[in-house]
């Protein structure tokens, strides 16, 4: 295993009034896909949350490439944890629906304030992951399916270089033909050794890309190991998952 680009140690959230998570304990390594799988409610969101900052960790530490970003008296503001190097892509999107694709682009990137100040040859790379990008660079992102809004918000966070990304259930609600292009795509960028921890609850796209997989429920990491190990033992999916993963592909 190669070394982490972050850790998370018997990290605590509280939301309120509510303890969300109760010591969760996660190793995210470099150039690898990490996926982070659980039933509704496990605390996978509140998790990427805590790890930007959103919600303030109440005991435990985080660190990003072994610098403290949260846990008590530690805790960093969410903008510094993005420059440090973090791109997160939430469930919700975060892409602007009125304005077009290229200013989608221009206002996720910290170097340019206009169009023409984007790096080209990093747009090129991108436009080669998510052609669809290119195709609809001037239209309203409005406009756009919600697999090719998806591929927007991934490429947001990927418009300038970042150490870890961190995505939220992206194939959620997109049609099968969907979710293989969005699996495509962020194959090429696992083989350019971005490291991403992914939640997802698309089984095919969990083993199709993961390397690692932690397990959440009820607010812990109940397992961690190698996707392939998860994969091959239904009889692990359903204690751990409550489904037979390879029924769902
Ligand atoms: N803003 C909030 N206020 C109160 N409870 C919340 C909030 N967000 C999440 N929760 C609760 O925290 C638990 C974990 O939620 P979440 O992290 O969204 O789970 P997952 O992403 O694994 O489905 C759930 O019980 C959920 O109801
Ligand atoms: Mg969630």
């Amino acid at each position: 295993m190669t070394a982490p680009v972050l850790e998370l140690d018997g990290v605590h959230t509280h939301i309120g009034a509510y303890h969300i998570l109760h010591g969760v304990d996660l190793v995210v390594p470099a150039g690898q896909v990490t996926m982070l799988l659980g039933r509704n409610g496990a605390g996978k969101t509140t998790t990427l949350r805590t790890i930007m900052g959103l919600w303030a960790a109440s005991a435990g530490a985080l660190r990003f490439k072994g610098r403290a970003i949260g846990g008590k008296g530690a805790q960093l503001p969410t903008p510094e944890i993005a420059q440090l190097g973090i791109a997160y892509v939430p469930e919700s999107m975060g892409i602007f629906t009125d304005l077009t694709v290229q200013e989608n682009m221009v206002l996720a990137a910290r170097s340019a304030r206009r169009a023409a100040e984007l790096d080209t040859q990093r747009l090129e790379w991108i436009f080669g992951l998510f052609p669809a990008l290119q195709k609809f660079w001037l239209y309203p992102a409005g406009k756009l399916s919600g697999g090719q809004k998806q591929m927007l918000a991934v490429a947001r966070a990927i418009v300038e270089p970042r150490e870890l990304l961190l995505i939220d259930e992206p194939s959620k609600g997109l049609a099968p033909s969907i979710i293989r292009n969005l699996i495509d795509a962020f194959g090429q960028l696992k083989r350019q050794d971005t490291t991403i921890l992914l939640v997802e609850q698309n089984f095919q796209m969990a083993r199709a890309l993961g390397d690692r997989v932690a397990v959440m429920d009820d607010g812990r990491v109940v397992h961690a190991g190698a996707m392939a190990e998860l994969a091959d033992d239904e009889a692990l999916q359903q204690r751990l998952l409550g489904l037979s993963l390879g029924a769902h592909q």
